[in-house]
């Protein structure tokens, strides 16, 4: 750790602490420097089975008990086991099916975020499974290989429900990146990496959550205890010279800079897949919802820390209470003596069919401030937006105010054209679903909507800061058949919500 950062994390942390202290503020954390002597834990690859041509997957949404870093085990959920869930793998082409029982005590949901699928299937807040039953969510995978997620999205309770355990990897592979110069043994040199941070009570072993619900302040729980793939303090013993880390955010409002303090890195994927090609760097900043695959250089024998530099949030107020000081080690990487040679990471460019400016036929404009999208909160029976299948259409968005948000598009993967009217930079090149919006930037994002027509069923748009986007700060959108609209009245009378 770098003395001057550690100063300046613990002078923001002191200055917060008196600031709550005189009741201005809701305490914050900054996070603990914890050993990292616990093997990461590999969420198991989840098992299907053909039935009738369709790969079949089941997943159960339970309560649990986790004990974190020894402590005494404290509630949480998870899907088929008490914290986070299965990977979920599938090829591009293959029709799939997920049958999700609720084994909860409340209703839940689950999304599958970043994938390219019929609004029925998304398992957003319109999908909802009460306690006791099973929805099955199923759909041909029809996008390029990706690192992807699943996570609950009931209207309201997703932080709560992401932050008790809730979420897992789902993995898409095509024959660009089966045929890739990358590594890819899962769990050994191709290591996923969900990280999140919790307010961990380091005496009871509880997982605190005052912070959620608005208890967190503006941003959210901010935790003091990281964890990869629920493990506080983990390492991860590496026998090749190149390892690729799927990293994502799964947390519920902290914003990474992860990197090497003694390396560069290659940037090879981001949420919607390989890169045009490699991009070195020295860290990646992931906001909630993202993911990178990054492929460090390892050298026999060494130890190399994963860490997270404090993250620039752009122009923000009280940045130290949204974590912009923080600074801390994630994950260790150790290194065996002997390590087998692995080429430096390479493939065909995917077929690069850039989105065509000249063909978008709507462009929308998007206004983020407060808990309100061009001044509307979230309402379940209001359809904001209506596409035509098929249709090019470039979003321009933008944060209105100086606190941190993102923004994520169910359905599509864009891409960036320009931020502020600048080319974006080459981390930014590839296919998003969540991007980090800088506070009076102007993010211009070209999509497709390619997918079926469904007047019925909504998809969202909104903020990944979980409290902002329970608390309202999201939208809908249906994609109809050209000239058609919306069904009257929204979806509220359709399902029975509202
Ligand atoms: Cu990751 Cu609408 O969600
Ligand atoms: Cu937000």
């Amino acid at each position: 750790m770098i003395p001057r950062r550690a100063a300046g994390a613990a002078l923001a942390g002191a200055l917060a602490l008196a600031l709550a202290g005189c009741g201005l503020l809701p305490s914050t954390s900054s996070v603990e420097a914890v050993d990292f002597d616990e093997p990461l834990a590999i969420p198991p690859l989840a098992e299907s089975r053909i039935e009738d041509g369709v790969r079949v997957f089941d997943l159960a949404a339970e309560e649990g008990r986790t004990s974190f870093s020894g402590l005494p085990a404290t509630a949480t959920r998870g899907y088929d086991g008490g914290f986070l869930g299965p990977t979920l793998r599938a090829a591009r082409g293959e029709r799939i099916a997920v049958r999700v029982s609720n084994e909860l005590t409340d209703e839940t949901t689950v999304h599958w975020h970043g994938m390219h699928l019929p609004a029925a299937m998304d398992g957003g807040p319109h999908q909802p499974i009460a306690p006791g039953e099973t929805w099955e969510a199923s759909w041909t995978i029809d996008q390029p290989a990706a690192t992807l997620w699943y996570h609950p999205h009931p209207h309201g309770e997703t932080e709560n429900q992401v932050h008790a355990g809730l979420a897992g990897l789902f993995l898409l592979d095509d024959e660009e990146s089966l045929a890739a110069e990358l590594p890819s043994e899962y769990g050994a040199d191709d290591v996923p990496v969900v990280i999140q941070d919790r307010d961990l009570d380091v005496e009871t072993g509880e997982l605190r959550v005052d912070g959620l619900d608005g208890g967190g302040g503006e941003v959210g729980l901010l935790g003091g205890t990281i964890m990869t793939n629920g493990v506080v303090g983990a390492f991860h013993r590496v026998s090749s010279d190149r390892v690729r880390l799927r990293l994502l955010n799964g947390s519920t409002a902290r914003v990474y800079d992860l990197g090497f303090a003694d390396r560069e890195v290659d940037l090879v994927a981001t949420d919607g897949g390989l890169l045009p090609e490699p991009v070195r760097t020295g860290s990646v900043r992931l906001s909630p919802g993202e993911r990178a695959e990054i492929v460090v250089g390892m050298r026999p024998g060494e130890r190399a820390m994963l860490r997270s530099t404090p993250p620039d949030l752009g122009r923000i107020a009280a940045g130290f209470a949204a974590g912009e000081n923080d600074g801390f080690d994630v994950l260790e990487l150790r290194a065996d003596d002997d390590l087998r040679s692995l080429p430096e990471p390479s493939w065909d460019a995917p077929e690069r069919r850039p989105l065509d400016e000249a063909a978008a036929s709507a462009h929308r404009e998007f206004e983020l401030e407060g808990r309100r999208i061009n001044g509307r909160e979230m309402d379940m029976t209001r359809i904001d937006e209506t596409v035509s299948a098929g249709a090019t259409e470039i979003w321009t968005v933008r944060n209105g105010e100086m606190s941190p948000h993102n923004f994520h598009v169910h359905d599509v993967q864009f891409e960036v054209l320009s931020i502020d009217g600048d080319p974006p930079p080459a981390e930014l090149a590839g296919r998003k679903d969540t991007i980090y919006l800088e506070a009076f930037r102007a993010y211009r994002l070209i999509m497709r909507f390619d997918g079926e027509a469904d007047p019925d069923a909504p998809y969202m748009y909104h903020c990944h800061l979980l409290q902002h986007e329970d608390e309202g700060l999201m939208g809908q959108f249906v994609v109809v058949e050209p000239g058609s609209s919306a069904v009257e009245g929204g979806p509220g009378e359709h399902d029975g919500h509202g």
